[in-house]
């Protein structure tokens, strides 16, 4: 099935929804960005396909329409001539700016490949951007990287930097670098186990691309202002208790990887300090949390520095994990006495 058809069939379904006048569904009235203005962090994540919020403050009548979106949709691919198996994920985020609706759609195909629009406005229109050449383009596919100015949630992949690094959201040309780090089995000896293939990565950078569109937040690869390599990765992101994505109703954690020739520079603290300041100050976080194998003492010696508290050992991706928290109160004291 053409991408093309299942992004227009994706488009139809969030603006559905998104214009509060649901003839798909015959529900009138919805106000889904009413309610994700309202909500924790400025915004509601749609999984039509599962036909739930994923995240967001959902009342009981949005959420009654949003679970008729999943029976609507067979109809409306079938009109497409698509099938519902063409989806192997279909998600919008909605979010209401200080003057425009906002959605960020996400399409992943029967192969993987994951596609994002996002629109403004109702009826849904694509976002026209300003090029580098001050020319006026419609934002169509891929990652958005837009200017953050002044939201009260980044809506978009957001760069950091630190002294010695910059944190740049997962992008394509990050594959090498990372895949040499996550290839390395002493890097990964405390999370997977075993070495991650170059292919893995591949997929990983596909998944946090797709991520940073629905969330407004994910995976960062570190780079060294001074060389321009890559030395690390780290997150901010919900966790999970298992499968391979985050929970909406789980904690927002922090992690982090380094390069093995890079350890011991406080390279990890010095990039979680400035996720943690992105968690706090930009997601409005009330608690940060970080897990860690038992036996990982460099990864918690990362989490005391921080200022974090052991909770003791819970159960996250699967497995009993060393948990650790600070609170927003907590960061900013511990901030106030950082150098
Ligand atoms: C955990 C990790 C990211 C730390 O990166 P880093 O840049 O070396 O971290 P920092 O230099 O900021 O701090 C590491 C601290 O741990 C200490 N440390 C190192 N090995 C340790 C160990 N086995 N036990 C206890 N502390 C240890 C270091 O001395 C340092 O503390 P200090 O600054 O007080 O001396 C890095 O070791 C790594 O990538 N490990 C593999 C991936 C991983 O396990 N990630 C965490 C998954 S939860």
């Amino acid at each position: 099935m053409k991408i093309g058809t299942l992004r227009a069939i994706a488009h139809n379904i969030a603006d559905s929804l998104g214009s509060g006048v649901g003839m798909l569904i015959g529900v009138y009235g919805m106000n889904v960005f009413g309610e994700a203005r309202k909500s924790p962090r400025g915004t509601i994540c749609v999984d039509f396909l599962m036909g739930k919020a994923t995240s967001g403050r959902v009342s009981p009548g949005l959420a009654a329409a949003i679970a008729k979106y999943r029976f609507a949709l067979p109809t409306l691919c079938a009109k497409h001539g698509a099938s519902i198996e063409d989806f192997k994920s279909l998600m919008a985020r909605y979010s209401l700016g200080t003057s425009e609706r906002r959605i960020v759609v996400t399409v992943r195909n029967r192969i993987g490949r994951t596609y994002v629009d996002e629109y403004i406005g109702t009826p849904a229109r694509h976002l026209k951007v300003t090029d580098s050449l001050g020319r006026v383009r419609t934002k169509r596919g891929g990652v958005l990287r837009l200017q953050i100015v002044a939201s009260r949630r980044p809506s978009v992949a957001v760069e950091l930097e630190t002294k010695r690094l910059f944190l740049v959201p997962y992008r394509d040309e990050h594959l090498s670098g990372l895949s040499a780090m996550n290839s390395d089995p002493e890097v990964m000896r405390y999370m997977s186990g075993r070495p991650e293939t170059l292919s893995e990565t591949r997929t990983m950078i596909e998944r946090v691309k797709a991520r940073w569109a629905i969330w407004g937040y994910s995976w960062w690869t570190f780079i060294e202002r001074q060389s321009g390599e890559i030395v690390g990765a780290g997150c901010i992101q919900n966790l999970r208790r298992d499968g391979t994505e985050p929970e909406a109703n789980c904690p927002l954690e922090i992690g982090w990887r380094v390069r093995r020739d890079k350890w011991g520079q406080g390279i990890a603290t010095e990039a979680a300090r400035a996720m943690a300041d992105f968690a706090f100050a930009r997601l409005h976080a009330e608690t940060l949390y970080a897990v860690c194998d038992p036996e990982n003492g460099a990864s918690s010696s990362v989490m005391l520095k921080l200022g974090m508290r052991y909770r003791g050992l819970d159960v996250w991706y699967a497995r009993q994990l060393a948990t650790y928290e600070i609170t927003a109160d907590a960061w900013r004291n511990a901030r106030a006495n950082m150098v």
